[in-house]
């Protein structure tokens, strides 16, 4: 039975479409830093230097990239699972217009200098604000969609998203208390190793819901619905749920090692971040273990291919996460290209690419098609972006550890056997295989837009009629 109601697919078809583009925007940005640091003559205009460019960067592919991707997948499954249009529409497109127009006052803001020098939360006061209210409205559509939901249950990938958008609200609130001292600058409330330390609860939650628990609901909705499979284990997606967001919590302190902060906090943090293994790859198994009966269709299906390829590369990433939070490696892999690796090694094949399966998911559906305009080109992007993050995470690793020692090994007499200088100077042919993993990255990304656009040309944009609960979701 159909009703008339229709889901609302207007703000999904927009953020969806964002998504692409600020994807392409934040990694050109991605690929010019890379090459300041291999010809430093490219910092040419001081709004354009590196250090103003790499939050741009950061900004550009978390919020901007990761974010619409996670609007644009939390409005289209929470309808999808509740069998309920969009709980205040007027609200959902003020999160649109919003959140773009926090991007654009980022990409004004960065360059010009105006940072409060926190890390993935440089934006000022102003913005803040703004941040604030598109987030509570936000809450408001997700939740509200939930509580007018016409399913007795909550699907986990809800549980997932919900966990993101209350953790980040949190967050956000918490790590942005500051006090503004004319329009563009504002002091942190906190001050010495408190500020350190609220900076990377912040920092690493950041890490662990805005880039993994809303990735996960999409994991959790997307991954089934492409395999044409039930999800594995039901039982241990709750676990999972629970456990993640239980431990994460408590690993910041893996940012802060051999730093002001209490010695048995970094311990803690150490401890937790072990801990995390566990659920991380529960996770994982969970997604993989989805394609059971199934494996077959990973053969020909692209989008299945871009899914189960960034498990692989989640799983990887929070077993090195792990691995670098005990003290003894964090003494070697802190301040070396190793970290950047590992952030990549999440960031592009875990983030980018399950963003860019469920995109290629929701496209045609959207634009009332069956399919991508088309398949081969997916397979392309696919094949294009897993070498890229090959290239991009073997660099840096190789890099990483390279630096870490040299600039521990010594003399006979004690003193240092290489300058740092030295070290730089042997880097930069990794710096330059990693321009090359990160402009394969982009041309998939570039690929990807042309088929989308030419999907969009092809299609008109259709809002799909509300199901009844019993029919499919
Ligand atoms: C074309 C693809 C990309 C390229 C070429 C690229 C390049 C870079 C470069 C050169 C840096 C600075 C490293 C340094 O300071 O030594 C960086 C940092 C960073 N990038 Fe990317 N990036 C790309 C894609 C992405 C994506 C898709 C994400 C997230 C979804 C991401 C997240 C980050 C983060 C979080 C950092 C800061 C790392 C840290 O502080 O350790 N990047 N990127
Ligand atoms: C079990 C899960 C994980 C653990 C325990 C973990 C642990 C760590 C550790 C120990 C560092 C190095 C800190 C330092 O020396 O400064 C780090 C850095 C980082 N990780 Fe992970 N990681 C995990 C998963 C991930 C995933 C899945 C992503 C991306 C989606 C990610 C993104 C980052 C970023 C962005 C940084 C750099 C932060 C900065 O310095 O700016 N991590 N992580």
């Amino acid at each position: 039975m159909q009703s008339q109601a229709t889901y609302n697919y207007k703000v999904v078809r927009q953020f969806a479409v964002m998504t692409v583009i600020w994807g392409i925007v934040g990694m050109l940005v991605g690929v010019i830093v890379a090459s300041q640091l291999v010809w430093p003559e490219l910092n040419v205009l001081e709004w354009l230097s590196y250090g103003r460019l790499r939050p741009l960067h950061t900004n550009a592919v978390i919020f901007a990239f990761g974010g619409c991707a996670l609007f644009a997948t939390s409005y289209y499954s929470v309808q999808r699972t509740c069998h309920t249009p969009l709980f205040a529409p007027g609200l959902a497109a003020f999160t649109f217009w919003g959140w773009q127009l926090i991007i654009v006052l980022a990409a004004v803001t960065l360059p010009l200098g105006m940072t409060t020098g926190k890390e993935y939360a440089e934006l000022e006061w102003p913005i803040d604000i703004l941040i604030t209210l598109v987030w509570v409205s936000y809450a408001i559509v997700f939740f509200g969609t939930l509580m007018t939901r016409k399913t007795p249950h909550i699907y986990v990938a809800n549980w997932f998203f919900g966990g993101f958008i209350l953790t980040v609200a949190v967050l956000h609130l918490v790590n942005s208390a500051e006090i503004p001292v004319t329009l563009f600058k504002s002091y942190s409330a906190y001050a010495g190793v408190q500020d350190a330390m609220v900076q990377w609860w912040y920092g690493h939650n950041a890490v662990g819901f805005f880039l993994t628990a809303g990735f996960l609901g999409m994991m959790y909705y997307f991954v089934p619905k492409q395999a044409g499979r039930p999800v594995y284990s039901y039982r241990l997606s709750v676990v999972h749920f629970w456990a993640l967001v239980f431990t994460y919590m408590w690993a910041g302190p893996h940012h802060l090692h051999y730093t002001a902060l209490p010695d048995w906090t970094q311990s803690l943090g150490m401890l937790f971040s072990l801990i995390l293994l566990a659920p991380s790859w529960g996770g994982m198994i969970n997604g993989i273990m989805t394609l059971s009966g199934a494996w077959h269709k990973l053969r020909d299906d692209p989008i299945l291919k871009f899914m189960i390829t960034s498990l692989s590369f989640y799983g990887m990433s929070t077993f090195e996460g792990p691995m670098m939070s005990i003290k003894t490696v964090n003494a070697l892999s802190h301040y070396t290209d190793w970290t950047v690796g590992h952030v990549h090694s999440g960031a592009l094949g875990w983030v980018a690419m399950i963003a860019i399966g469920c995109t290629y998911y929701i496209l045609p559906r959207v634009f009332g098609r069956t399919e991508m305009y088309s398949i081969k080109l997916i397979n392309v992007h696919f094949w294009v972006a897993t070498l890229g993050t090959v290239l991009y995470i073997a660099a840096m690793w190789i890099a990483g550890v390279m630096q870490g020692l040299m600039w521990r090994a010594t003399n006979p007499d004690g003193t240092l056997t290489y300058s740092f200088v030295e070290s730089v100077k042997a880097t930069y042919p990794f710096w330059t295989i990693r321009i090359v993993g990160g402009l394969l990255f982009l041309v998939g990304m570039i690929i990807m837009a042309y088929n989308m656009f030419k999907t969009i040309g092809q299609g008109k944009a259709v809002d799909a009629p509300v199901l009844a609960p019993a029919a499919a979701h």
